[in-house]
């Protein structure tokens, strides 16, 4: 039944105007574990799963980009406990998916300071990231311990060091985390949320927003299908007319 539907949705997708960059601010996971009376982490875990499902539609698709907001500058305010149970999730996440990742001709890559966080986690996004660089798939970005006014200033302290006087746009993007890769065609955010949350702040001056109400864990190929066929049905006038 959930099959069939997916499989007409898909083939509603006009393959010639797929957004070559889809970023997600992955939202809803403790919402998704308070409704059933779990503790917030088995909503992250969940997650994994939404993960999983769209790391492989957006490959098989043919989606160039794929970045995932996975943890950001502001969420080390929540509590250790919950900080720690979600470095855990990323570190075991990236052992668990690289065969996954390496099947599916998946390049990996990340963004924010990573540098910042613990250091088994640091090693397994190393030893992904490299195992994974010769792969001429899907390219998916980790947003980690991202924050978009922090990859700002450190664009512009980048130009600065390198003895700029001036800075224009082509220069701060050439300087982003994010440099070489479009800007997002289509950002999608779950669980109802209107806003941004400091995420690829430069990079979505002109990108298309899709927010559904489902929450993280319960998004699946169906509700990517709909986000897309979402875009495809708007106009882009970039400010023209
Ligand atoms: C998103 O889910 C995951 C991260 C921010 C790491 P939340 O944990 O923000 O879930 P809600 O918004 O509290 O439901
Ligand atoms: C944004 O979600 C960050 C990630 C998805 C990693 P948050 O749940 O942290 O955002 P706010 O606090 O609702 O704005
Ligand atoms: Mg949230």
């Amino acid at each position: 039944m959930v099959a069939a539907l997916d499989q007409n949705l898909l083939r509603q997708i006009d393959r010639n105007k797929l957004p070559r960059h889809i970023a997600i601010i992955m939202d809803g996971n403790g919402r998704w574990a308070k409704q059933r009376g779990f503790p917030r982490i088995f909503g992250h875990r969940s997650g994994v799963t939404a993960i999983r499902e769209i790391v492989s539609a957006c490959g098989e698709l043919g989606v160039r980009v794929l970045t995932l907001f996975a943890f950001s500058t502001e969420n080390w305010l929540r509590p250790p406990s919950e900080v720690r149970a979600l470095m855990r999730l990323l570190e075991r996440y990236l052992q668990r998916e690289l065969p996954a990742l390496q099947q599916n001709n998946v390049r990996l890559h990340a963004i924010g300071h990573v540098d910042q966080l613990p250091s088994s986690a640091r090693r397994a996004l190393r030893r992904a990231i490299a195992a994974t660089a010769d792969n001429a798939g899907l390219i998916l970005i980790l947003a980690l311990n991202y924050g978009g006014r922090q990859e700002i200033l450190d664009a512009v302290q980048r130009c600065l060091a390198k003895g700029a006087k001036a800075i224009d746009e082509q220069a701060l993007s050439r300087s982003l985390d994010t440099a070489g890769l479009p800007d997002p065609d289509l950002l999608i955010r779950t669980s109802g949320e209107m806003r941004f949350s400091n995420f690829l702040l430069w990079q979505i001056a002109y990108t298309e927003l899709y927010v559904t109400d489902t929450l993280w864990p319960d998004f699946r190929r169906v509700d990517l299908y709909r986000a897309i066929l979402g875009y495809q049905r708007r106009e882009r006038r970039f400010g023209g007319i």
